[in-house]
């Protein structure tokens, strides 16, 4: 039965680029499944546009001043304690890479329709072009379509699934790839000299070891919305895995992050790239740093792509808090549980918050853990 719903969607899959660019939408008004309950609306009141997340320039890690070097990782520090969220310039991935991989996602988003079924997603991996998280019947859904790939390990790696058209975009997802990983190998050292861990890779070391490792990459495609004001292009969401590393478009806004009651909405800065952590740096740091929440509102006016590059722990890898940042005074907030089994709340359920972390806090005593129990999954 569990099998059977991870293996193929429970209802035909719509392509939210057919409902925008066709009849599919009568008059101007969206489908119903896409309108969001009144308090899950993007009311602008709601957000706040004076204010941004920190803006990091990684190159003070490598200055010659050591005085420099300590104040860019204080603030790394304090971004990661205060906002889970943060802008990154000097990153070391090349900016002209970063134009092309844009570029030749937006031509494939361009492509007929049929062009792009072929690479039409099941639950199973989630690998290839989609429409929808979460495989639970009639669930509201999101605004957007994605293409999702496995970079990261190498036996989960098939260029032959990434798409053929435009030509150059197995390559430049390859390039792309290993420049944005090299960036989290630099953000994994620096956290784990931030929180006091013994050595560079203890983090790395927590998620399996950099060999192991996993990274994927989602492009989300957030077609124009003639009724912006009921629908969301991803709903409110932490990330369950390490770090994302989130290229958006940088002429159109669309992310939010939440402070407190408010949206903050991400003002991007031109090839800059934002950094959020996920739930299981939560879990490693033992809540000293936090996932936070996040979505995308969209427009009537512009579409918009982002490339998310997620890096991960390896699947079977046991996920708990480090040995070093648990004591007597700070005992182990959350119980170890394996990435694989983690993260398949977000693959059944779709974005839902931050409810899954938070259930699985040992001292949160009103909530029960709803992991799903899908023994028979493998990926
Ligand atoms: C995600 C995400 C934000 C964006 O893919 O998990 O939060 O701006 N994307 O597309
Ligand atoms: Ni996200």
């Amino acid at each position: 039965m569990m099998m059977n719903c991870l293996q193929s969607w429970p209802e035909p899959i719509v392509r939210v680029q057919h409902l925008s660019d066709t009849a599919g939408i009568k008059n101007g008004v969206i489908p119903d499944r896409y309108v969001k309950k009144p308090t899950d609306r993007p009311h602008p009141e709601g957000a706040d546009h004076n204010i941004n997340i920190p803006v990091v320039d990684m190159a003070g890690l490598y200055s010659g001043e050591a005085a420099t070097r300590e104040k860019t990782a204080a603030l790394i520090d304090e971004a990661c304690r205060e906002w889970g969220f943060f802008q990154v310039v000097n990153h070391g991935v090349s900016h002209a890479l970063m134009g092309r991989v844009q570029e030749v996602w937006r031509e494939f988003f361009k492509l007929p329709l049929e062009e792009k079924q072929k690479y039409a997603n099941t639950p199973a991996t989630y690998e290839g072009y989609g429409s929808r998280l979460g495989v639970e019947k009639g669930a509201s859904l999101d605004w957007s379509d994605y293409f999702f790939l496995n970079y990261l390990p190498l036996s989960l790696r098939d260029p032959s699934k990434w798409p053929s058209h435009p030509p150059s975009c197995r390559e430049l997802v390859g390039e792309y790839g290993e420049q944005v990983h090299q960036l989290c190998g630099k953000l994994m050292k620096i956290m784990s000299q931030n929180l006091g861990l013994r050595e560079d890779d203890d983090l790395a070391e927590a998620f399996g070891g950099e060999s192991e490792l996993g990274a994927c990459l989602r492009i989300n495609y957030y077609p124009k919305c003639p009724q912006p004001h009921l629908a969301l292009g991803l709903s409110a969401h932490s990330d369950p895995g390490g770090i994302t590393i989130l290229f958006p478009d940088e002429e159109v806004a669309g992310l939010q992050v939440r402070r407190g009651d408010h949206w903050i909405t991400v003002k991007p800065i031109a090839k800059a790239l934002v950094v959020n952590l996920g739930d299981q740096v939560e879990v490693v740091s033992n809540g000293r740093y936090k996932s936070v929440e996040h979505r995308v509102i969209v427009n009537s006016q512009k579409e918009r792509v982002s490339l998310a590059f997620f890096y991960n722990p390896r699947g079977d890898m046991v996920i708990k808090p480090a040995d070093h940042l648990v004591t007597e005074e700070s005992p182990p907030l959350y119980p170890p549980t394996t990435y694989n089994q983690y993260r398949l709340y977000m693959r059944m359920r779709g974005p839902r918050g931050k409810s899954q972390v938070d259930s699985l806090n040992l001292t949160n005593t009103t909530t029960t853990t709803t992991t799903p129990d899908l023994h028979n999954y493998t990926s």
